[in-house]
């Protein structure tokens, strides 16, 4: 089981470079099924979700060919893939289902897992679907579409990024033109459809709540780079300011992280945009105030590392979580390290500026995990981290070097089961 060391850290200086974007990059390996010609992806990160999306998509029968960091994936007859434990493992496997559909009239899918924190139901993907002329037969575990999919007007009642995403992934290749309202915002959207357009599709209006997509008869394959993490970004830059630290992120986009860097200023560090990245420096004082929201509002995935960031600012700091319902499981874990959360349904009121204490804590979640990670460079002593379903590993490509660059004292260890609570 991963686990990780960490001790009480003093002031992070340096700089790092981001990789490229988890969430841009598993939509991007799902369009590989829309053409039988190879797409090559650029700078893939060396994650688990990677990895897990490579076997899914192989047993799809997609060919797999890597090169050092660049992903090469091409398919001539793609099939629903069979495994449900592998789909069971991550969320976004249901991307493969608008693809395999649009190409070959048919998708069988069982229900994705992933982190979790929430429910987390696919309805609004089935729903987009069936606008499009599929028809769907649903199980306990798995869903079924079939037909030649023609275009058609989707309304989203949430602008949920994975539904936007698997229908602008079927859309593409459907008859007629599609509209899909209030659709996500996300930079990975903008991401994908920037790609997608590069195989030869014809999207408008990636990037606000109206996309119209002109169905296209074939894709081609196309070499694409993909944008960088804001999520890793904004992780690392919580960890800077809550050390004081003096931080370059090169590649960050700081366009991407609007609603965060308006927070850390909050808070009273230093932010600087430059050609190279962003750079922060200065001291992190005032708590902070936070609603998450789908994007341009703040990220519910930098919750969590915002979290870690205010248990060291005096003063009461409100998170209110609207997207997912139950993604306050790290303020538990925080709690053994001598932090005073109080949680109400979805609002949790951090009462920072208390000593911290290392202490053994379990990753929950993806996100949570490196917040835990944060949290336990701010305490004196030594934490020790498990996260015995690998969730760190999944989302954040070596997250203990970058931090170590920085001059942080967190490294992966290997301890006998019994000495770590599981
Ligand atoms: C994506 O998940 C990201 N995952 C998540 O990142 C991120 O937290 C989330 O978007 C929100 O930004 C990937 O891109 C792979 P949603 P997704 O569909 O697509 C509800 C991370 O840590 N909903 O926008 O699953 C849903 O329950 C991860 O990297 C429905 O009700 O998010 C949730 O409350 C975790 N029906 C809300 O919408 C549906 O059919 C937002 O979900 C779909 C979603």
């Amino acid at each position: 089981m991963a686990t990780y060391r960490i001790r009480h850290c003093e002031r992070l200086q340096g700089e790092v470079t981001v990789h490229s974007a988890k969430n841009a990059v598993l939509p991007l390996m799902c369009a590989s099924l829309l053409t039988r010609e190879p797409m090559t992806i650029e700078r893939v990160p060396v994650l688990k979700d990677v990895e897990t999306l490579v076997e899914i998509l192989s047993e799809c029968g997609v060919n797999v060919r890597r090169n050092g960091p660049e992903l090469t994936l091409w398919s001539d007859e793609p099939v629903s893939p069979h495994s449900e434990t592998l789909l069971s493992r991550m969320r976004a496997s249901v991307l493969v289902m608008g693809p395999l559909l649009a190409r070959t009239g048919y998708a069988r899918v069982a229900l994705p897992g992933g982190c979790a924190i929430g429910q987390r139901p696919i309805d609004l993907h089935i729903r987009g679907m069936q606008a499009l002329g599929a028809q769907a037969t649903t199980t306990p575990g798995s869903v079924t579409l079939q037909g030649e999919l023609t275009g058609g007007n989707v309304y989203l009642d949430f602008p949920s990024v994975g539904a936007t995403e698997n229908i602008l992934l079927a859309a593409v290749l459907a008859k007629g033109s599609t509209r899909i309202e209030n659709a996500a915002k996300e930079p990975e959207i903008v991401d994908l459809c920037t790609c997608l357009n590069e195989m030869g599709a014809r999207i408008t209006g990636g990037g606000t709540g109206t996309i119209t997509i002109e169905g296209q008869k074939e894709l081609h394959g196309c070499t694409y780079r993909p944008i960088p993490d804001r999520i890793e970004a904004g992780t690392i830059l919580c960890a800077s300011a809550m050390t004081e630290g003096s931080v370059l992120i090169r590649g960050a986009r700081p366009e991407h992280l609007r609603a965060m860097l308006h927070k850390l200023t909050e808070t009273g560090v230093v932010l600087h945009e430059d050609s190279a990245g962003l750079r922060l420096s200065g001291r992190a004082r005032e708590p902070v105030h936070v609603r998450t929201l789908a994007f341009p509002g703040f990220p519910t995935d930098l919750q969590a590392p915002l979290m870690a960031l205010s248990l060291g600012l005096k003063g009461t700091s409100v998170f209110l979580e609207t997207i997912f319902e139950n993604r306050f499981m790290h303020a538990r874990e925080m709690a053994r390290l001598g932090a005073n959360i109080r949680i109400e349904d979805r609002i949790a009121l951090v009462e920072g500026g208390r000593p911290l204490a290392g202490a053994p804590v379990t990753s929950p979640d993806l996100r949570g995990g490196a917040a835990l990670m944060l949290a336990g460079m701010l305490a004196e002593g030594e934490t020790l981290l498990s996260d015995p379903y690998g969730h760190i590993a999944r989302g954040y490509e070596n997250l203990p070097a970058m931090l170590r660059s920085l001059g942080a004292q967190v490294e992966e260890i290997t301890l006998p089961e019994e000495e770590v609570r599981g």
